[in-house]
């Protein structure tokens, strides 16, 4: 499993038993590869990076260093969940950074998309490099690619890939999963022992709620779309859409509208649900959602969330809408 194109022997990991083979044989080849080395990871928290750093405490325990970057655009309680599982029950060697005020400070007022995204993933770069020079002796960048980043790496989800580091800091790569499908990398993540809401976690952009805070974001309106996601991903738990449902999430437009509020004139933006399936991301579905379940989810974020004074439902499917709103 040396190179990057997956074997037509190699076969698809779809329960325990293969799991734990291949993160055995994975084990081996990580201490083969970096003997007494330590290894640097970008910890995201998304489902690809959590289970290379699962994976590499087991071979390598604390050689392996996570560095977690909350760049202020996370959804609720993510980085808490990163520093709990990480750094607490799996005693990882783990880095927080807080640069929330870096990210949105150079935000400020800065309302086109593309700039938005480049802004956050240079800045993203900075951090973690920044992080990097601090270390010492570290020869290896570990990275949760996985085999359709190969497979697309040339093609249209290009522009998501924020770009390298910078050329002096050079590592040799470790990318245990990078054969393995993202089903696959979730067996493996349930066989390491990480939690359900992780292994299953859904897709969630590189710029995270930048590009669902639309617009210059602003920190007012960016809490209010925290809060308000939260909320649809606690009433889609339990109602039952969660695992139904590919993606599912709150965008937060940069215009207010009228509305009225203990008798009084009450100015508020809107919060739009999109909620779609797919399967590749390419083209999408709109999901139905029981009525009752979306009038509950507007009654409860108009009444729990300052600033929202309305809840709408986009109903357009990709094509023409894209998933995203940006
Ligand atoms: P669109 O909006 O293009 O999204 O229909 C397709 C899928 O890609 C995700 N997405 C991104 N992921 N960086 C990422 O890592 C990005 O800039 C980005 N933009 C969109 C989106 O959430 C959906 O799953």
């Amino acid at each position: 499993m040396c190179n990057n194109i997956r074997p037509d022997t190699m076969e698809r990991i779809t329960t325990k038993a293969l799991a734990d083979a291949f993160i055995d044989e994975q084990v081996k080849a990580v201490r083969e590869q970096v003997g007494d080395k330590k290894v640097l990871l970008a910890l995201s928290g998304g489902v690809d990076s959590s289970v290379v750093a699962a994976l590499l405490i087991k071979a390598i325990g604390r050689q392996l260093v996570c560095v977690h970057v909350n760049h202020g655009l996370m959804r609720k309680g993510e980085s808490e969940q990163v520093i709990n599982v990480f750094g607490k029950e799996l005693d990882a060697n783990l880095i927080y950074v807080d640069a929330t005020d870096r990210f949105l400070n150079l935000l400020e007022g800065v309302s086109e998309p593309e700039r938005k995204r480049k802004i956050i993933g240079a800045e993203f770069i900075n951090v973690f490099a920044e992080e990097a020079y601090k270390l010492e002796g570290v020869s290896f960048l570990a990275q949760g690619t996985i085999y359709p980043d190969i497979l697309e790496s040339k093609g249209v989800k290009a522009h998501h890939n924020v770009g390298g580091l910078p050329e002096d800091l050079k590592f040799e790569l470790v990318e245990p999963v990078k054969l393995l499908y993202k089903d696959e990398v979730r067996v493996v993540g349930d066989a390491l022992g990480l939690p359900r809401e992780m292994v299953y976690r859904q897709p969630f952009p590189g710029p995270g709620l930048g590009v669902r805070c639309l617009g210059a974001i602003t920190r007012d309106r960016l809490h209010a779309l925290r809060e308000a996601d939260a909320i649809l991903r606690e009433e889609f738990d339990k109602n039952g859409l969660a695992g139904k449902v590919w993606q599912y999430f709150i965008s937060v437009p940069d215009f207010k509208s009228v509305g009225v509020k203990d008798d009084k004139r009450y100015e508020g933006w809107p919060a739009i649900i999109r909620a779609v399936n797919t399967t590749d991301a390419m083209t999408a579905t709109i999901e139905e959602i029981p009525y009752p379940v979306l009038h509950h989810i507007t009654a409860r974020i108009t009444a729990e969330v300052p600033g929202i004074n309305r809840v709408l439902l986009d109903l357009t499917p990709k094509p023409v809408g894209t998933i995203e709103w940006e």
